[in-house]
């Protein structure tokens, strides 16, 4: 009884004293300092009564609203010298920043720590204007905004161009645009960041910097280094591409009853081969493979190509519906019933939470080994798989061209995921994405078993922080060579450059590699 009630003295001690520490710090000279430069309603502490709300508007996996590490500060900048400020302020006090944009990092690295850590986020969430000029075929697009926020701007800017981004159209540019960013264009443009032409970065020291004054490592290294690691990217300048005024888009499911198995295996030979003009990608989900395509062009033109290509799909006119490539985007991710403005809508559902991670498929998978991929997927707890067809354009992008290694050579992306209710512990499904990944090794590519980085997973492995406070560059590699393969080394001079001591850093970022040290 006595030790009962001493451990729940003890408990309430230290329940007061964890409350109140980070109170104190809150009235600490950062805070002074940032007032010095930022409106006050643009800070928040958490003692804050929307602290919650504005930290949870942007959480996207309920499994990251509680049992995690959580800021001390929360600051949403409007302008530049914020930013600035930000840094300064945060590099004088010893407080780090979490930057987000879109808050769909599937660690939830933009807003929470694995670690016990005192940080601030910088949310750029009012941060997110797009300025598109037709004219030249190009667009400032600052971090804050939306895929969907940018691809509805282009839309109304121009019946002939887009942007080849990721489908989804709730994820942020900021860390999208860090990490590569692929969706349905891939092959006729590659990746967002390929078509990055400019960018505003704030670094370490608080500098504004642009394409020039920010060095060419740097500038190479912010196009798929992915985010956190080099600075603040505020703004990119992208250049848009051309599409025609009508695309064609189908979603046929094929059950395994109905010969899925053979029309997979097939497709992973044709569709990494196929015209640019044509993508096909693949949700395999229960006993059933779903392909679904965009077409840059009409019906009419595409049948004669599905016919001599991919016949085992037996596609047909009654599969083909024909739209402009800006109502695409709804209908392909939200639905047949969604309308455009539906793409500006930043609120997602949140009663599930996930947990996924990637591989590359260098070789065919052979017709048996996706039988028994098949009977993983009949398991209890099972998730999904989404396979991302390559080739064409994002392909034939030398490998050191920009950061993201996984170029020639490669048929395609998969990408594991699995759900579980929002209140669950997730542990049956957690297990059986991990089980499935290790059966899938022989099947996928190795040494280095290449990863994409906006698929992040922490199980991959993580930063080892030093004894002078740096991230280690060996200990990355385990993490950092699956996701950049050879490029990892030089993201790491890049680093070196920009941050030596390594301020902006999490679980994942690029560690500092500094010449002559
Ligand atoms: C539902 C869903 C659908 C997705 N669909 C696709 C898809 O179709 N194609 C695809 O390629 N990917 C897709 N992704 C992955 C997505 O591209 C990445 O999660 C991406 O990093 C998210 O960007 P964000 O700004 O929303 O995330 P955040 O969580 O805000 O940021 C991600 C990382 O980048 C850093 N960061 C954010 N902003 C900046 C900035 N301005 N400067 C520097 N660093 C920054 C953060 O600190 C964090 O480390 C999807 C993810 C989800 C959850
Ligand atoms: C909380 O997180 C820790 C460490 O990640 C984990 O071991 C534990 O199971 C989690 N608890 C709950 C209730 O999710
Ligand atoms: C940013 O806003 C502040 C007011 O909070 C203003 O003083 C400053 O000049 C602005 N900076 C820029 C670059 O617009
Ligand atoms: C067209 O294909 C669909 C399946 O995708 C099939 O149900 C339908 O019968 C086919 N129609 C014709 C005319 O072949
Ligand atoms: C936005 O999306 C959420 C989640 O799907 C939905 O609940 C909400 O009604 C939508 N808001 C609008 C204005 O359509």
């Amino acid at each position: 009884m006595a030790a009962m009630s001493r451990s729940l003295a003890l408990a309430f001690f230290f329940f007061f004293f964890l409350c109140s520490a980070s109170i104190v710090s809150a009235d600490d000279s950062f805070l002074q300092c940032l007032s010095a430069s930022i409106p006050s309603q643009l800070l928040y502490t958490q003692s804050s009564p929307s602290y919650t709300s504005v930290l949870d508007a942007a959480v996207r996996n309920p499994k990251f609203l509680t049992n995690t590490t959580r800021p001390v500060w929360i600051i949403t900048p409007t302008n530049a010298s914020h930013v600035q400020a930000a840094v300064l302020c945060g590099r004088r006090n010893s407080v780090r920043l979490r930057i987000r944009s879109g808050g769909h990092d599937y660690e939830g690295l933009s807003y929470r720590s694995e670690r016990p850590e005192v940080f601030a986020v910088l949310d750029l969430v009012n941060v997110r204007s797009v300025r598109v000029d037709a004219q030249s075929g190009t667009a400032w697009v600052d971090s804050g905004a939306t895929l969907g926020e940018m691809y509805y701007a282009i839309g109304k800017a121009g019946g002939q161009i887009a942007f080849p981004g990721g489908l989804c159209p709730t994820v942020g540019v900021g860390g999208h645009f860090s990490g590569g960013g692929f969706g349905m264009l891939l092959r006729k443009y590659g990746l967002a960041a390929d078509n990055v032409i400019d960018a505003v970065l704030v670094d370490a020291k608080g500098r504004l910097l642009d394409k020039n004054s920010m060095g060419s490592d740097v500038f190479w290294a912010i196009r798929g280094g992915a985010g956190e690691s080099f600075g603040i990217v505020l703004s990119w300048k992208v250049k848009l591409v051309a599409v025609p005024p009508t695309v064609t888009v189908f979603n046929i499911p094929v059950t395994v009853n109905k010969g899925a198995i053979d029309v997979l295996t097939r497709w992973q030979a044709v569709a990494p081969a196929l015209p640019d003009d044509l993508f096909i990608r693949v949700l395999v989900q229960g006993q059933t493979a779903s392909f679904q395509s965009l077409y840059l062009g009409t019906c009419d033109a595409l049948l004669p190509v599905m016919r001599s290509r991919f016949p085992e799909l037996g596609m047909n006119r009654s599969d083909c519906k024909e739209m402009t490539w800006i109502k695409s985007v709804p209908y392909i991710y939200l639905g047949s019933s969604a309308t455009v403005e539906d793409i500006l809508n930043r609120t997602i559902s949140m009663d599930t939470s996930n947990k996924a991670t990637s591989d590359y498929v260098r070789q065919v998978i052979p017709k048996d080994v996706w039988t028994t991929i098949f009977g993983w997927l009949a398991r209890p707890n099972a998730g999904l798989m989404i396979l991302d067809p390559y080739g064409g354009q994002i392909g034939s992008v030398p490998e050191s061209a920009t950061p993201f290694p996984h170029r020639g050579g490669v048929l395609y992306n998969i990408q594991y995921m699995n759900f579980w209710s929002a209140g669950g512990s997730g542990d049956a499904q957690r297990a059986w994405i991990s089980d499935f990944y290790a059966f899938m090794a022989p099947h996928v590519s190795s040494s280095p078993r290449e990863a994409y980085a906006n698929y992040r997973d922490l199980d991959l492995g993580e930063n080892v922080v030093g004894a002078g406070g740096v991230s280690g560059y060996d200990a990355g590699k385990v993490w950092g060579e699956k996701y950049f393969r050879g490029n990892y080394q030089r993201l790491a001079m890049a680093k070196g450059q920009i941050d030596p001591d390594d301020y902006f850093r999490n679980e994942q970022s690029i560690p500092p590699l500094v010449s002559g040290k």
